[in-house]
């Protein structure tokens, strides 16, 4: 199935300048949905991943299934006043905005071996954020999976040190 058909592209969203491309007509599509995470489990198993963790809220979408899967954990990275136990923060920049990003400190193990799995890479600010709590965590990041990335905006190059799986390119 080619899943570049099942991305919307949306102008001028949320704010006038930005091109959003919209992941829910695939994931509204049952086959589709189901390729696109069987390539995610395949990557984890591939990297030997023990945890995955998602930034909110498409994040939760595309991780949720592989760790599923595989039977491992799921740790949410959250906007603030979402985590109601002790969490580890960092501040970010997004494609629009900036925010700040929280997780839960006793949900990560030294040495875990960390997926992150999140639906896009924009700017790399997200993942970038991600991936400094994890090793301020002590766990190793291990590999960055995301459904689609806009290689405009160049986050690829925050991540050179990283395996990342993108299957879509715009
Ligand atoms: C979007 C997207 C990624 C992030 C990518 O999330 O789902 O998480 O932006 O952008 P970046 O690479 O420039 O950081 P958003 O913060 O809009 O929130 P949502 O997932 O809750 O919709
Ligand atoms: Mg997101």
């Amino acid at each position: 199935m080619n899943l570049y058909d099942k991305i919307a592209h949306i102008p001028d969203f949320p704010k006038e300048g930005i091109l959003f491309h919209d992941v829910t007509p695939l994931m509204a599509d049952g086959e589709a949905f189901r390729e696109a995470c069987q390539t995610m489990i395949e990557f984890a198993k591939k990297v030997n991943a023990d945890v995955i963790v998602g930034p909110e809220s498409r994040g939760f979408i595309f991780g949720c299934p592989v760790a599923y899967e595989l039977g491992i954990g799921f740790v949410p990275i959250r906007k603030p006043n979402k985590l109601p136990r002790e969490t580890l923060s960092v501040s970010y920049d997004l494609e629009y905005g900036s925010n700040e990003l929280h997780v839960h400190k006793e949900d990560i193990q030294k040495g875990q071996r960390v997926l992150i799995i999140d639906d896009l890479l924009a700017t790399g600010g997200t993942v970038e954020a991600t991936i400094q709590m994890m090793e301020e965590l002590g766990a190793e990041v291990v590999g960055c999976a995301f459904l689609i990335e806009l290689e405009e905006l160049k986050g690829r190059e925050l991540l050179k040190d990283y395996d990342v799986l993108t299957m879509l390119k715009f």
